[in-house]
């Protein structure tokens, strides 16, 4: 049986304080409590997940450096970054993966500097504002992209 579809999940800046964070943007879910769901999602899809987060702009665009042989596709929230880093924008272009970006606030309908992604136009979806449920179309999408289960 080949192996599942491996996918890895990059969250950034700020992200490990969701649970104590603005729960009104961000939901009650503490990070880890949150991997644990994700995992759950992309079990039922068939697929596996491996999880990142640093708070280190340069950790960032150095695990997206290392990416390429490890998995198949990757789900970034890069929390603010997003908004400006074009750093991690040219990481994630060398990185040359499917990838979906995803955010648990409603950007778009935030401030107006949270409106603007550098990293939308590599990715095949930008999903904002469906909280922890937004990670399950994320996976969705990239298990459509990669060619469906593969068990
Ligand atoms: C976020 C939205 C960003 O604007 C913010 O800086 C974050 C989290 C989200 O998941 O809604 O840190 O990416």
């Amino acid at each position: 049986m080949p192996a599942a579809f491996r996918i890895e999940v990059m969250h950034g800046v700020n992200l490990n304080m969701l649970g104590r964070r603005e729960p009104e943007h961000y939901g009650t879910l503490t990070l880890d409590e949150l991997e644990r769901q994700v995992e759950g999602f992309a079990g039922e899809l068939g697929l596996e997940t491996r999880f990142f987060h640093t708070n280190f702009e340069g950790e960032y665009v150095e695990h997206l450096h290392n990416l390429g042989e490890l998995v198949d596709a990757v789900i970034l929230n890069p929390g603010a970054w997003t908004h400006y880093s074009w750093a991690i924008h040219d990481a994630l272009a060398t990185a040359a993966l499917p990838a979906v970006e995803v955010h648990l606030s409603n950007v778009k309908a935030r401030e107006p500097w949270r409106a603007v992604s550098v990293i939308e136009d590599l990715c095949l979806a930008s999903v904002a504002g469906q909280g922890i449920e937004g990670y399950r179309v994320a996976l969705e999408r990239l298990r459509e992209e990669l060619g469906g289960p593969q068990a």
